[in-house]
């Protein structure tokens, strides 16, 4: 199989009342590690690149990282699904430059623009992306926390206004929609309680019947790495996620996509402190990047089976 786009991933998804994982990958030992839970688990998997891991590890060493994976569950002996995907896409051209270069999925983030620009910008990806069968994921409202360069401040943020799910979808043609409930970007999520409006998710639904919602800032914090991190010299404090049972509520319902991308920074992060601080003397990257890449691959398998609900869905 080769790497595929989103489309048959969430018709199952939806119909099963799972969700795919989408992980965010910007070493081989992130790409490594997850793909090696998805093959053990044998869960259809995606794999999102952002601008910022474009940036940092450059678009042709991904792309070929993750053909690896593909060809890595192949030789595992397990047709794993893989989509590689543009994770918070700034504009046209940075989608263009990723369906051009090899990835099978892209999302255009036009939720910061006014909505008839945000619908226009959209509907241009849709149309290029679609000759070339890529599915596109675009967002309604605007989740709190930090997106590569941007900011968004707690109160500046908006949940998704269901009155416009409809024209959006419609006009533009979008495979998948993000909205905003409630969740945000990072290891600060929530002050107090934490809480989703799922009132927003079952309305969004119910204008948008077996239609895939995409839920991002979807980490729960996982305090075990949390306290790792404190407790090896780290610093973290009130850090704070999505409780796994909500995220399961979710997936449950039309959620099809949910994206993870600070679990994996907090399991890394935790794991490399804590060799650091018990082998002082050790300084062959491969003697802590071993035991972090086995830390993430077994939190990803925790999430495909006790989050996603996708475990043996490949
Ligand atoms: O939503 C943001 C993702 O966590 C990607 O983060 O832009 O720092 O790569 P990044
Ligand atoms: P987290 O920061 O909760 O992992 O969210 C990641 C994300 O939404 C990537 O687009
Ligand atoms: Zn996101």
């Amino acid at each position: 199989m080769a790497l595929v786009n989103t489309a048959e991933m969430f018709k199952k998804a939806y119909a099963g009342g799972y969700a795919i994982g989408a992980f965010n990958v910007n070493n081989m030992e992130i790409v490594q590690g997850i793909t090696e839970a998805a093959i053990m688990e044998k869960a259809p998997v995606i794999l999102q690149v952002s601008k910022g891991a474009r940036a940092y590890a450059k678009h042709v060493y991904l792309v070929k990282l993750v053909e690896a994976a593909l060809q890595d569950a192949k030789d595992s002996g397990v047709d794993l699904p893989i989509a590689l995907h543009l994770d918070h896409g700034p504009d046209f051209e940075t989608c263009k430059s990723c369906i051009d270069g090899g990835f099978t999925s892209v999302m255009i983030d036009g939720s910061h623009l006014p909505l008839a620009e945000n619908i226009e910008q959209t509907r241009r990806v849709v149309e290029y992306a679609h000759k070339y069968n890529v599915t596109v994921e675009a967002e309604l409202g605007r989740l709190a926390g930090v997106e590569d360069d941007v900011k968004v401040q707690a109160d500046d943020a908006l949940y998704t206004d269901p009155n416009e799910v409809e024209e959006f979808v419609h006009s533009t043609g979008v495979d998948s929609l993000a909205i905003a409930i409630g969740t945000s970007h990072g290891a600060y999520k929530f002050k107090g309680e934490p809480h989703l409006r799922f009132d927003i998710l079952e309305e969004v639904s119910r204008r948008l019947p077996g239609f895939p919602i995409v839920l991002h800032g979807a980490s729960s914090v996982m305090p075990e790495y949390v306290e790792m991190i404190n407790k090896y010299g780290g610093s973290m404090p009130g850090a704070q996620g999505v409780p796994e049972d909500m995220l399961r509520k979710a997936a449950s319902m039309a959620v099809c996509k949910i994206n993870v991308d600070s679990d994996l920074r907090l399991a890394m992060t935790g794991v490399i402190r804590k060799e650091f601080a018990e082998h002082p003397s050790e300084f062959d990257p491969r003697a802590y990047l071993k035991p972090a890449r086995l830390a993430l691959r077994d939190m990803v398998r925790h999430k495909i089976v006790h989050v996603m609900g996708c475990n043996g869905k490949a």
